[in-house]
């Protein structure tokens, strides 16, 4: 890969130790994959958060980044292990908390925003259309190539770290226009009637396209939490983190159907529900927010609360960025929502936080958050807000 003078004096130590190592990383990604040379990034986003999954490896990785390390460009934090303000509260011990507290001061030295949310284009880190950018949160690399019209690989934790340092990554892959092309047209005759149709549909969509980039005809119509919501489902079951929505997201109108082709029918979206759901009737946690979320779920969440007490049986969590909840304060949400007993789980999730072994099962409108429920081994139920609150409230799915 062709470097600049600059470029060259950052890989020989010149810049300090965490530039180095970077530029180490982004030079071997690049001589992998091909790259011929190194491209601005806008901003970055990090992936590898929770002290669950980083362990002390990790850690101790990050420390020594941190020694000298700071970040180039603006740089957003995906979701970490728990609520780094009410973690005790969601039932985190004390010595998690001091090991993630330690990721979370890491971090905070680079110079990285403590965003702690896999919707960093809800809390200011929106790149602009055809933008370069390195992000590693598959549904955000997916909604930012595909709703934004951005350009990303999914990185890595180590890789989007290093693309901060530098403020560039190596451009191959999405990069590039001629591997954005879309490669199978998908035809939807299905209706969606739900909010977690759109996962259905994600999880339909995902399986057909086994990693091609669908161009997708047949939907009139898509509100921004749908669409942030099959981003995650797409990319989790199967797609490549890009699509086309043929009059809903940028840039369809630049190609040509493909040849290739699938169909998403009723029955599709109904077998996407079989599969995704488990047979099990009590719920011991509900949670909403995968990926986090908006203020307008988190209103729609309080409306339908109001008045209502959670089930002494099942605990019931909203997540979202702190940003999101600090709304939901000042509009009296979160006192709806926490006089009803429910949480919130900010700057964190059901995926990262560490609670394999504590709830046996879970209600969703997500279903990404089914896929990595089903990691730590709970069973699960996919529905809209409405089916999700009914089951906190009776603790039951019916
Ligand atoms: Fe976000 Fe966690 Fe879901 S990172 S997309 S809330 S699994």
């Amino acid at each position: 890969m062709y470097l600049t003078e600059k470029e060259q004096r950052m890989l020989e130590g010149k810049e300090g130790y965490a530039v180095k190592k970077s530029m180490e990383i982004l030079v071997a990604l690049g001589d992998i994959y091909g790259a011929e040379r190194l491209i601005k990034v806008g901003s970055v986003q990090v992936a590898g958060v929770s002290y669950h999954n980083l362990g002390d490896a990790g850690l101790e990785f990050l420390g020594e980044l941190a020694k000298d390390g700071k970040v180039k460009v603006l740089t957003t934090l995906n979701p970490a292990g728990m609520d780094l303000e009410n973690w005790k509260q969601l039932g985190i011990s004390d010595e998690f908390a001091e090991k993630q507290n330690m990721v979370i001061d890491a971090f905070k030295k680079m110079g990285i925003l403590i965003s702690c949310t896999c919707t960093p284009y809800l809390i200011g880190n929106l790149p602009r259309y055809g933008e370069h950018i390195a992000w590693s949160e598959s549904s955000a690399v997916t909604f930012a190539n595909s709703v934004i019209g951005a350009k990303t690989n999914r990185e890595g934790g180590p890789s989007a770290l290093a693309a901060a340092f530098v403020g560039k990554t190596p451009c191959y892959g999405l990069h590039l226009d001629e591997n954005r092309a879309p490669n199978i047209h998908v035809e939807v005759n299905a209706t969606l009637k739900k909010f977690s149709d759109w996962g259905a549909l994600g999880y339909s969509i995902g399986k057909k396209a086994e990693n091609k980039i669908p161009y997708i005809t047949g939907i009139e119509d898509a509100e921004l939490d749908e669409l942030k919501s099959f981003c995650a489902s797409v990319v989790t079951y199967g797609s490549k983190p890009l699509f086309y929505m043929q009059g809903i997201t940028p840039g369809a109108e630049n190609h040509k159907l493909p040849k290739d082709k699938a169909t998403v029918e009723d029955k599709d979206i109904k077998e996407a529900y079989k599969n995704i759901n488990d047979d099990v009737t009590d719920i011991e946690l509900v949670c909403i927010g995968c990926p986090h979320g908006s203020i307008k779920e988190i209103a729609e969440i309080a409306e339908l609360l109001k008045g209502k007490k959670i089930s002494p049986n099942t605990e019931f969590w909203v997540a979202s960025s702190r940003s999101a909840k600090q709304l939901a304060d000042a509009r009296g949400y979160t006192e709806i929502i926490e006089r009803a007993g429910g949480k919130f789980a900010c700057d964190t999730c059901m995926a990262v936080a560490p609670i394999k072994g504590r709830f046996k099962s879970v209600a969703t409108t997500s279903a990404k958050g089914c896929y990595y429920s089903r990691h730590n081994k709970m069973l699960t139920k996919m529905g809209s807000i409405e089916e999700c609150i009914e089951a906190a409230v009776t603790g039951k799915w019916s």
